[in-house]
């Protein structure tokens, strides 16, 4: 659409290449940063200090800083001198790597797995390999943007359907024929959970593959942590599973795990694993020792859900339209950009840091202020959290937002209003 050569100014002279750009820059500085966001920045405000409450990281095991994985790394950083600075397509064998992709297949009980640089490139990467033009991919509205990039890098066609909306799936299924379906198990905005099992049995009725980006839930749910599809005995009807290994795992890769014989093909197809370079020994060691770390500590994952559930009900009681939230992800919708603004600054002046969602990442009057729930969060700081909630609602408008005039149209705020 925005073809270069193609522009135009309104006056229909073509602008330089030049001109064009300093036009977009323009217009995010005038209409966002200027006009909609007042002259101050939507994400930058005061820094943390050691006291305040950090719920920005997807560190949701508390995991970062493990002293046996800074070990496991440090060790493979003294002992390797073999240079892997090659894409992974160049790896063969009983490498550390393909050791480490069988172990995470093991645990999550799927045929295969395959590591990458990061959890963008796998949902860009298997989307490639599995879908191209005239493929129809049926895609949640509220998926990754991950899996929208690999649709379009794909020249694939995306078909959305209406979030959790099974019959909706189903109508377009049936208007436009067998394909892909992707979902996220915990959606990353506000920590809605996918309706795992009736997405799962429609696509599989349909005729359709289906693709769970777990990178929310993998770690954190199901048996041993192997994630939501394992936990709802889905894995024999889930075609694929991705995962940014940069939440749980704390790390800085991404996974795919895939039926039997996927793996050869993936790594002639897919464009992220063969044009880029493959993770480094250190990281491969990191990751081995975190999945036992992960496996091994059970209360790390009860101490963040029996948290969750602490600060959603608590949310709730004051009055914050917090419903949509199943999971660790707990999304204050603050609605406009400005108002989200001065929700940020309201809660960073009592020492409470979440992360600003606005456009693209959410539609443009949806921004909202995510919290990150963790494990190590003690009730001393869900209380600091709980009491800063209290204390700004009414000086940021909270009680004006569209998210809590959607929950007062249920009936549910006005009573709690009443009775605060
Ligand atoms: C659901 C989901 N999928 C994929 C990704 C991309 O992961 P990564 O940061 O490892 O590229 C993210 C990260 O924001 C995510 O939330």
């Amino acid at each position: 659409m925005n073809n270069l050569l193609q522009v135009e100014d309104d006056s229909r002279n073509a602008l330089t290449a030049r001109q064009y750009l300093d036009q977009r820059i323009d217009e995010f500085r005038v209409d966002r940063w200027q006009n909609e966001w007042r002259g101050q920045h939507i994400m930058r405000g005061r820094s943390p200090g050691a006291s305040s409450v950090r719920l920005i990281s997807n560190d949701y095991l508390s995991i970062a800083g493990h002293p046996e994985i800074v070990s496991a790394q440090i060790d493979a950083l003294k002992a390797t001198s073999e240079s892997v600075l090659m894409s992974g397509v160049f790896l063969h064998g009983q490498t550390p790597q393909k050791q480490l992709e069988c172990r995470f297949a093991d645990w999550a009980g799927m045929p295969e797995a395959i590591l990458s640089q990061s959890g963008y490139a796998a949902n860009v990467g298997l989307l490639q390999a599995i879908s191209g033009p005239g493929v129809p991919v049926y895609i949640d509205m509220h998926a990754h943007a991950s899996l929208w990039d690999g649709i379009q890098s794909a020249g694939a066609e995306a078909h959305p359907w209406r979030h959790n909306d099974i019959s909706h799936l189903r109508r377009q299924i049936t208007a436009h024929g067998p394909g892909v379906v992707c979902v996220d198990s915990v959606y990353s905005t506000n920590g809605s959970v996918c309706k795992l099992a009736e997405t799962v049995g429609m696509a599989k009725l349909m005729g359709c593959l289906v693709i769970v980006d777990e990178s929310h839930s993998l770690g954190t749910h199901g048996p041993s942590g192997a994630g939501m599809v394992a936990g709802q005995g889905l894995t024999g009807d889930v075609d694929f599973i991705t995962a940014s290994l940069a939440k749980a795992f704390a790390g800085r890769a991404g996974l795919i795990m895939c039926p039997v014989g996927f793996s050869d093909y993936f790594w002639f197809t897919a464009r992220p694993a063969i044009f880029s370079s493959c993770l480094l020994p250190h990281e491969i060691s990191a990751l081995d020792k975190t999945l036992d770390v992960v496996i091994r500590d059970e209360w790390r994952r009860e101490s963040l859900h029996k948290n969750a559930d602490i600060v959603r009900r608590g949310l709730a009681d004051l009055g914050y339209n917090v419903d949509a939230s199943k999971s660790q992800i707990i999304a204050l919708e603050s609605g406009l950009e400005y108002d989200t603004l001065c929700l940020r600054q309201a809660m960073e002046a009592n020492d409470i840091f979440g992360s600003v969602f606005c456009a693209p990442a959410t539609p443009k009057k949806r921004s909202l202020l995510r919290l990150s729930i963790n494990a190590s969060m003690s009730m001393n700081e869900i209380g600091k959290l709980l009491k800063a909630c209290e204390d700004v609602r009414d000086q940021v408008g909270m009680w004006e937002w569209s998210s809590t005039r959607r929950k007062s149209a249920s009936g549910q705020t006005t009573m709690l209003r009443t009775i605060c």
